[in-house]
């Protein structure tokens, strides 16, 4: 029965439709690929590429969540690890196809929401550059959970997200209360979190490998750094 609350599906849903939708919102977004949006560029974000590069993480299969164009997805795949990558936005992931078969990189990109996928401890690497700080904060509950199951034991997430004072909130120190979000009816661009939020979201059920700001990096590096972000690892026990 529509508009009856049985079960906790029937929660969110009612949550969402009180926000605008974030595919009405991302699609149009990268229509425009002259546009001077950071994470256009094809590079890497600079804490992937360290990683990758300091052996911590297991080689094998990887999942990112949120690709947008496909950056950090075929970075992992020119690295070696077989990558299933998704966004819901269907312009995105026309460009992102486009970047594959011009390297001639065999990547799985789909256009899906994050909210349909069903992964079973699959994956060793679960990326997620920009994602969850765009998700409300009722959808973080399945979305943790979701990549909780889909990574293998010993398998590692990892994650960038707004610090304090960026995402459209105001001051240095200011971070939107997760209630406030729904007072509000709005995110502000995206929400930011407090390294003490982080940690009590993300602790249970992962163990924390790192946790800093992304390192700044110049246009004419070959990676992407901006310390508006968190940069974030962690691990499945
Ligand atoms: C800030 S962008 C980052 C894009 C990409 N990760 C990068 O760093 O280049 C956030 C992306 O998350 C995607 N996104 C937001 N909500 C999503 C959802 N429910 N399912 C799949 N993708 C989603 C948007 O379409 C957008 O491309």
């Amino acid at each position: 029965m529509e508009k009856t609350i049985k079960n906790v599906q029937d929660l969110y849903d009612m949550l969402d439709a009180e926000f605008r939708s974030a595919k009405q919102f991302w699609e149009p977004f990268y229509e425009d690929r002259d546009r001077p949006i950071p994470f256009f560029p094809n590079k890497p974000d600079e804490n992937l590429v360290a990683h990758v590069n300091s052996g911590i993480l297991p080689r094998g299969k990887a999942l990112e969540l949120g690709c947008g164009p496909g950056r950090n997805a075929i970075y992992l795949t020119r690295q070696g690890y077989k990558v299933d990558a998704y966004d819901l936005s269907e312009t995105a992931i026309a460009w992102a196809k486009e970047r594959a078969v011009e390297e001639q990189l065999d990547v799985n990109f789909e256009c899906k929401s994050v909210f349909e996928l069903t992964p079973q401890e699959e994956y060793d690497l679960v990326y997620d550059s920009g994602c969850l700080h765009h998700l409300l904060p009722h959808q973080r509950i399945p979305y943790i959970q979701m990549i909780h199951n889909g990574l293998k034991p010993g398998g590692y997430f990892g994650m960038t997200c707004f610090v304090p004072g960026f995402g459209g909130q105001g001051g240095p120190e200011s971070v939107m209360d997760d209630w406030e979000v729904y007072r509000e009816k709005s995110m502000k661009g995206g929400l930011a979190f407090t390294e003490e939020k982080l940690r009590y979201l993300l602790e249970d059920p992962f163990e924390c490998v790192e946790l800093r700001p992304m390192k700044a990096m110049d246009q004419d590096e070959d990676c992407f750094g901006l310390p508006i972000l968190w940069v974030t690892l962690w691990r499945k026990p």
